[in-house]
């Protein structure tokens, strides 16, 4: 079957969107945006552009029909809607599965899978009532923090509770929503990581290195890289078998708390990565490519790194300014070209490879102080 006449449609039209129909475009195949704005950061670079709304059955099928295979960027398309909206369409693919889109992005659902399979998390608490927010509290020593089950990213739904006070504003401010969230134990990890993988529809597997990630107000701030841990193998080991018997299709990411001896699953995104963008400078093979790869069932060349290490620093909003660059970096900036400029939000990032971890943070967080406008 030829690849190359071959449609990709995206639904979302943010930077994971347009660095995946970027990618499309050098290897040849046509990409359809579903998005709500021309000025998205997808829509220029798609081969084609719907405007609309993820959220919208009859976009979503606009999207399916012109589509020969279909990806998402955002695990926050309800995957209810998508079932819906596939029925009667036949003869079209869509990866991840509504399984895995359905059970990941529910945040009790994902913690119950991946418990069912037996990867290390953290303990979890469902919340019902009141009563089971006082339980959760005094189970988990005081010191919690509460997940909502949906929508939650770049900590817009972790809420971290350590003490009596903060947990009467807390209950305050969602009084009648509570069982919108889980409640996990607060823990001091050494450092997080992640571990991205790619399956493709052959069940081949490749592993991207191990990274390390700072985050900053509960978001992703920088990553370095490589990295390792004692545990490393063990999870790479139980996450492929877990991906294997879910029949995942794609690249998934799975965010790490380093406890010391024990190595656990914060959360997992099914979806290339924040923490993966590192991948586009310095591995033989970027975690874009492999997505597409995976989904269109190509082969899958092992990730080899360029350099010996690595760092990528995200450009975060810091005002309502026109976003604009003031000057070039020496990393290979990657500018998602968005429009709109507000604090948090990510505008781009810049990849730094060479010899030595340190030095490139150092010249990596010095560089990024003069970028954003
Ligand atoms: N149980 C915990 N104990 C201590 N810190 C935590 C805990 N859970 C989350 N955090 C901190 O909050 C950050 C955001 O939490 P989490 O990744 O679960 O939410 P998110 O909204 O999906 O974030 P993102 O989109 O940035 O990955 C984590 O990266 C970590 O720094
Ligand atoms: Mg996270």
């Amino acid at each position: 079957m030829p690849i190359h006449p071959k449609t990709v449609g995206v639904l979302g039209g943010g930077q994971l969107a347009q660095m995946l129909v970027m990618k499309a475009r050098q290897m040849g195949l046509r990409t359809i945006v579903l998005a709500s704005k021309r000025s998205d950061p997808a829509v220029a670079s798609a081969t084609r552009w719907i405007q609309g709304e993820i959220t919208s059955e009859q976009d979503i099928r606009a999207l399916i029909r012109l589509s020969d295979y279909i990806t998402f960027e955002s695990e926050f398309i309800p995957a209810q809607l998508l079932k819906k909206s596939l029925k009667q369409i036949t003869g079209k693919k869509i990866y991840p599965s509504l399984k895995c889109l359905g059970n990941i992005q529910d945040r009790l659902r994902q913690k119950e899978w991946l418990c069912d399979y037996d990867l290390p998390t953290l303990d979890h608490i469902k919340i019902n009532s009141k009563d089971d927010i006082e339980l959760a509290f005094k189970v988990f020593k005081q010191k919690v923090v509460f997940k909502r089950r949906m929508g939650g990213y770049d900590g817009n739904g972790t809420f971290v509770v350590k003490n009596k006070l903060e947990l009467d504003h807390f209950k305050k401010q969602f009084k009648g929503l509570e069982s919108q969230f889980i409640i996990e134990p607060y823990v001091e990890f050494k450092s997080e990581k992640s571990l991205i993988f790619a399956r493709n529809t052959k069940g081949e597997i490749v592993v991207l290195p191990m990274i390390d990630s700072v985050q900053k107000n509960n978001q992703c701030d920088y990553v370095t890289g490589p990295t390792s841990h004692p545990q490393e193998k063990a999870i790479t080991v139980k996450i492929k078998s877990f991906i294997t018997a879910i029949d995942y299709v794609g690249v998934i990411a799975f965010e790490l708390f380093d406890l010391g001896k024990k190595l656990v699953i914060n959360e997992v995104a099914p979806r290339v990565h924040n923490t993966g963008h590192f991948s586009q400078d310095a591995l033989s093979i970027d975690q874009f490519e492999l997505h597409l790869r995976c989904i269109l069932g190509m082969s899958l060349p092992t990730p080899q790194l360029r350099h010996p290490d690595f760092v990528m620093v995200n450009l975060l909003g810091t005002s309502t300014r026109k976003p604009a660059v003031k000057k070039y970096p020496s990393g290979a900036l990657h500018w998602y070209d968005k429009q709109e400029n507000r604090p948090r939000r990510k505008m781009g990032h810049i990849n730094y490879s060479g010899r030595n971890k340190k030095e490139l943070l150092k010249m990596a967080l010095l560089e990024r102080k003069g970028i954003l406008l």
